[in-house]
């Protein structure tokens, strides 16, 4: 698919309320899943990925219906998984292949799981290393490094992990393993990533003990089936939040909008750049935060983000890339390495992209650099089928002088299907 984003002639504005947390969405299935008895999920994201993860844990056996309003799950307990019969397909979710990886450790079966091109070229050793020390049998190419993955898991043992990256991934796939071992299995990050996983599995009836970095977990505790409240997703109100702030005159209301600090470094950062951002009606839902969020145009400057802000906005620098090319002064982002290995190395499809659309940017070992303030151009880009990096090129086509046109931006679908409606609601048409 392609689509040309023309200039706004006039405004963003409106109210939206944002799709379900792509993150939350894939753990409510997951745990719901190995939960006993029957779970509700209301809110649930139907992107393509979170579709992935359902359709793994129906090949495992589990009974997932789509009902009116929220999603079924009948969970089977910690043991209640079947072997599959065919290969289990992550699709193009990085979440769905390492959280389900330590699922399947635990099992006493045989799995494998595949992705998509981009899935392939992304790293699991990260993942299998753990979940070897515990004992689990991985195999795959180089090893266990990259897909194809073949899991044979049982009896796992205990690990007091360190991980060398802050990565939620890598965190839950070892503390859902870790359920399944005998003793306490604990995950210390260098910096502390989403804990999403965390929060879910206390609303399920799991305790867990949690430091500033780490995270741990006695095995044999089981969960129990219960009704979760998936709020807006801040990674796909991101787009939204620099749609307003860079569009002339623009005023967009954004409902619902989870608020875990884990996740809000887009927040801070607008803050810091001196957008016009208000946060009302905090509250709370199921075990995580909530707010709405009022944006309006303003003129922006220049930020450094790097150390630990950087888990806290990982998903959301492509958008943030785009706000930098708005403000005035020089943006540096470093400390960002990651970027290289999500669903594109976004480095590299960030800057090649804004460049061509007159951005003035330069990719760095681990970040980039944006001066600011220029005019963007029109011209055909590439998303690389990379959901964040479609919906951020879609946002320089709001600004340019002639339209901007994305391809192959059925991807968007991953995490925010409504993307390109939601965008024509905002500008009136
Ligand atoms: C996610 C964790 C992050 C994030 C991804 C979703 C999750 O990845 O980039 O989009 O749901 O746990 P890492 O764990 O690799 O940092």
């Amino acid at each position: 698919m392609i689509n040309t984003v023309q200039p706004i002639k006039h405004t963003l504005k409106g109210s939206l309320r944002i799709p379900g947390d792509k993150s939350i969405s894939h753990r409510a299935v997951l745990f719901a899943s190995l939960a006993e008895g029957e779970s509700r999920i209301y809110g649930f994201l139907h992107g393509e990925d979170c579709l992935s993860t359902i359709s793994c844990m129906k090949d495992l056996g589990i009974d997932i219906q789509e009902k009116h309003d929220y999603i079924y799950v009948e969970g089977k307990g910690l043991h209640g998984l079947r072997e599959p019969e065919n290969v289990l397909d992550a699709g193009n979710s990085g979440t769905t292949i390492r959280l389900l990886s330590g699922i399947l450790a635990g099992q006493d079966f045989s799995s494998v799981l595949v992705g998509d091109a981009s899935i392939a070229k992304r790293p699991m050793g990260r993942v299998t290393g753990p979940l070897k020390m515990m004992n689990a049998k991985v195999d795959g190419r180089a090893y266990g490094s990259y897909t194809p993955l073949h899991i044979r898991g049982g009896s796992l043992k205990a690990i007091d992990y360190l991980s060398p990256v802050a990565s939620a991934q890598v965190k839950s796939s070892i503390l859902l393993a870790g359920l399944y071992a005998r003793g306490e299995t604990k995950v210390t990050e260098p910096f502390k990533s989403r804990d999403h996983t965390e929060r879910m599995l206390e609303t399920f009836g799991v305790s867990l003990g949690i430091t500033d970095r780490s995270a741990s977990v006695t095995g044999g505790q089981s969960l129990k089936g219960t009704e979760i409240h998936v709020p807006g997703d801040i990674s796909s109100a991101a787009f939204m939040l620099v749609a307003g702030a860079i569009v002339p005159g623009s005023e967009i209301i954004l409902e619902n909008v989870g608020m875990n600090p884990t996740r809000t470094g887009i927040i801070d950062v607008l803050e810091q750049m001196g957008a016009d951002l208000t946060v009302n009606n905090r509250r709370h839902l199921g075990g995580e935060p909530v707010a709405d969020l009022t944006i309006c145009y303003s003129s922006l400057s220049s930020v450094t983000i790097d150390g630990d802000l950087i888990p806290r906005l990982i998903d959301e620098i492509p958008a943030i890339a785009v706000l930098a090319t708005q403000a005035e002064g020089t943006t540096v982002i470093k400390n960002a390495e990651e970027l290289k290995v999500k669903e594109t190395n976004r480095i590299d499809t960030v800057v090649y992209q804004l460049k061509k659309l007159g951005a003035s940017i330069e990719p760095t070992e681990d970040g980039m650099i944006i001066h600011g303030k220029t005019g963007l151009h029109g011209e055909t880009v590439e998303s690389y089928g990379d959901h964040r990096i479609g919906m951020a090129m879609a946002l320089c086509g709001l600004i340019s002088s002639t339209p901007v046109t994305v391809k192959d931006t059925e991807a968007i679908a991953v995490s925010y299907p409504s993307f390109f409606n939601n965008l024509a609601y905002l500008s009136g048409e």
